[in-house]
């Protein structure tokens, strides 16, 4: 089934305050994962599913982020006089990968508002929200099949996984029942960030959203809630509680490989991760980690 084109919005105008002081004057987003910003990820999943408008909902700090996704002519001339193409491709890549937007969030009021920021760039149509702490693998599209899904069944789509129950309060929960789809199911209520004891299931929300334009129209009516912030889980369940307001939730269960970037261990995990999976980095790296292994 071929799906419409639709645009992206990347909510990075988080302090990062867990990656302190490397965040001191840069954005989380920018943070290398080997040895690209962990955004460019995002942004090259997002292509990878057809989309090529993106807006970058932005915040403090918003200089280095613009920066990479422009262009920077004295060092693309400086490596063609050099006759360095390897390197002269890899520092055009970003600046040609999407048309890049930006807008500031102002007031950092949590993922509900920053995702309402861009309300004026998206129009009437559905979009795809995307986070830069889940890296989601490319070999295992999964906002290609959130979006034909969307669009099969007019729904809104949120991706889910399955995670340890104990790791269930660091994420947005889902209550579903199945469809007649293996890797679909029904959301009939979300609850963000609950404990263990209180949490429906353990489907935790991975930063993957497929949104209608009604979502702004909630988000707009949605008090702040855990955290004190305005949460985009609260108006999901709005959505789910209602299928008058914008047809059904539904989410599409993920089983290929995320890299969680959103805190320090995990960032490491990842980084390791995706470099051990490179033909240029992979080898060397493996043999090291061995040898390193046998010292602990
Ligand atoms: C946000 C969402 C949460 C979701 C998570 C996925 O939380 O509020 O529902 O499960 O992203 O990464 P955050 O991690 O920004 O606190």
């Amino acid at each position: 089934m071929s799906t419409p084109s639709i645009k992206a919005v990347i909510p990075a105008a988080g302090l990062g305050t867990r990656f302190l002081p490397a965040t001191k004057a840069m954005p989380k987003e920018m943070l290398p994962v080997v040895d690209k910003p962990a955004i460019q990820y995002v942004v090259e999943e997002a292509v990878a599913a057809g989309i090529d408008d993106v807006l970058v909902i932005i915040g403090r700090n918003k200089n280095a982020l613009a920066n990479h996704f422009d262009r920077v002519t004295e060092l693309e001339h400086t490596l063609e006089q050099k006759g360095d193409l390897t390197k002269l491709e890899r520092v055009m890549e970003a600046s040609s990968l999407a048309d890049v937007h930006f807008v500031r969030q102002g007031d950092p009021k949590g993922l509900g508002h920053a995702v309402l920021r861009a309300q004026k760039h998206v129009g009437d149509e559905t979009f795809a929200v995307l986070l830069g702490d889940d890296l989601i693998d490319a070999r295992d599209p999964l906002l290609t099949r959130m979006i034909e899904v969307s669009h099969g069944q007019s729904a809104t789509v949120v991706a889910l996984m399955e995670v340890d129950p104990s790791q269930i309060h660091l994420y947005g929960c889902a209550d579903v029942e199945p469809t007649a789809d293996p890797d679909v199911v029904r959301i009939n209520a979300l609850v963000e960030k609950p404990s263990a004891d209180e949490a429906p299931s353990n489907l935790a929300i991975i930063g993957r959203y497929v949104l209608k334009p009604e979502i702004f129209d909630v988000l707009e009516r949605t008090e702040p809630g855990k955290g004190g912030e305005i949460q985009l889980t609260d108006a999901l369940q709005q959505l789910a509680g209602d299928e008058q307001l914008a047809g059904p939730v539904l989410g599409v269960v993920f089983g290929g490989r995320r890299y969680d970037t959103g805190d320090r261990l995990d960032y490491l995990k990842s980084s390791i991760q995706l470099a051990l999976d490179r033909d240029d980095l992979g080898p060397a790296l493996g043999a090291w980690i061995k040898e390193l292994a046998e010292t602990l």
